[in-house]
């Protein structure tokens, strides 16, 4: 009788313990929102964060980045065109926020909260896997974006590999990297020009692709299949997507008609005898029995203007390292382009790596 009786007084007890959590949480809620009905919640930059609010944030944000970047592994960055294509594009789209040696942080970013660090002091102590995560998704309520596209993994480790270097860079270096010898006067050509050269031979890397003696029909095409992230590079959409009509088809007939020099394109490893004669034989005759078309009923050999179809890019003479790229794209799926792409998604298919 008295344990019932002593049991139902807990339960009671609970009940009403229940009660008071329920109303305290009601009320804080309600408190919340007429504070936030109010107008009165803290949305001022220039008061900063309090303190506890930035180590929480910032703590925050570095173990989220640190277990989502777990799962990934760096490939070799210690590479000259992976240097020009990431320190090109920080000039391009970072460069503004961040700084980059030698050039200040533009005044009006540091009236943000937070504010962007100067990367070239202020990088932190990140892994390149946890660099790639931060620049592939970007972080959340800071203005810090994601990459301009989804699946050029390819394109951000080469940011990382230019961001594992930027500590202690000199000005001069970084000039050398991201400006090349051609670019950076305030004209259109001159961006063009960091990465392509004015004469479109590139930079003597894999790094950018030969645009000298393309057609122009192609050229413009592909500058309007970025504008629109019909094909995907987070390095040219900004770029091609900043120009008017009227520009594209400048720089169009501007590379088009720049003479396309003899190939004598560096390779990075003297491709073996063997692989130069299969090569040649898929190039000439394709493999029926792997749905390999022959290569060079589109693009050549020397199928001058005229004989070649206007939109099949000419080869002759690119980088090997851009060709395999974008060979590895098309089969991936990852490199789309303009409305003939699909002809060479097809094509690439069937090609195993060694094809490549
Ligand atoms: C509109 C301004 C803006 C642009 C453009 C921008 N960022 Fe950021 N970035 C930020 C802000 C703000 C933060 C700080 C986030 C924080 O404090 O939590 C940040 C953080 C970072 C960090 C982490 C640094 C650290 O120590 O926590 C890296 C790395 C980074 N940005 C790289 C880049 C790269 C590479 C680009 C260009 C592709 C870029 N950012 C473009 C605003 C920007
Ligand atoms: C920061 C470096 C950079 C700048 C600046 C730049 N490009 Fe590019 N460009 C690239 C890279 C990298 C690629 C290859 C992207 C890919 O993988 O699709 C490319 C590809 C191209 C292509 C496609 C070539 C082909 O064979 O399919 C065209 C056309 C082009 N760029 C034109 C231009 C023009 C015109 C400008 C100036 C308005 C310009 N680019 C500025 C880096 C740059
Ligand atoms: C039926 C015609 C056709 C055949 C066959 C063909 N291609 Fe293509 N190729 C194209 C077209 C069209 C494009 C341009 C796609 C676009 O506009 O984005 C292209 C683009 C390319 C590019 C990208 C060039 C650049 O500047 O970005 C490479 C590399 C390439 N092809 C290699 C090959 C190889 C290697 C083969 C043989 C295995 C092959 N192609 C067979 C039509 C063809």
């Amino acid at each position: 009788m008295k344990r019932v009786r002593s049991r139902r007084r807990r339960r009671l007890r609970f009940r009403l313990l229940l009660r008071h959590a329920v109303l305290v949480v009601v009320l804080l809620a309600a408190g919340a929102l007429m504070f936030v009905a109010a107008g009165m919640a803290p949305v001022a930059a220039d008061a900063g964060h309090w303190p506890v609010t930035r180590v929480l944030l910032h703590s925050a944000m570095s173990r989220a980045v640190e277990v989502r970047a777990m799962k990934l592994r760096a490939p070799p960055l210690d590479d000259l065109a992976l240097l020009q294509k990431g320190a090109g594009h920080y000039a391009t789209a970072c460069m503004d926020c961040h700084g980059a040696p030698g050039v200040p942080r533009r005044h009006v970013v540091r009236q943000m909260t937070p504010t962007p660090p100067f990367l070239p002091e202020k990088l932190g102590r990140m892994t390149p896997e946890e660099l790639f995560w931060v620049v592939d998704h970007g972080i959340k309520y800071t203005a810090m974006p994601a990459w301009g596209t989804r699946g050029r993994g390819d394109e951000v480790w080469a940011m990382v590999a230019f961001l594992e270097q930027i500590e202690g860079m000199s000005p001069q270096r970084f000039r050398q990297l991201a400006y090349g010898v051609d670019g950076d006067d305030d004209s259109v050509l001159g961006d063009c020009a960091r990465c392509h050269g004015r004469d479109g031979s590139g930079r003597g890397t894999d790094a950018f692709p030969r645009l000298a003696g393309q057609e122009g029909a192609y050229l413009l095409a592909s500058l309007e299949a970025y504008a629109s992230g019909k094909r995907r590079s987070g390095i040219m959409q900004p770029v091609a997507a900043d120009l008017d009509e009227h520009e594209r088809r400048a720089m169009a007939e501007h590379y088009a008609k720049q003479p396309a020099k003899a190939a004598s394109v560096p390779v990075r490893a003297p491709a073996a005898a063997e692989a130069v004669a299969r090569g040649r034989r898929l190039a000439e005759r394709g493999n029926g029995m792997r749905r390999i078309p022959a290569c060079a009923a589109c693009h050549g050999p020397g199928a001058g203007p005229g004989e070649r179809n206007r939109m099949y890019p000419r080869l002759d003479g690119q980088y090997a390292g851009y060709l395999a790229l974008q060979l590895r794209l098309f089969r991936d799926g990852g490199r789309g382009g303009t409305r003939y792409a699909p002809i060479m998604e097809r094509a690439a298919a069937g090609l195993s790596d060694r094809d490549i």
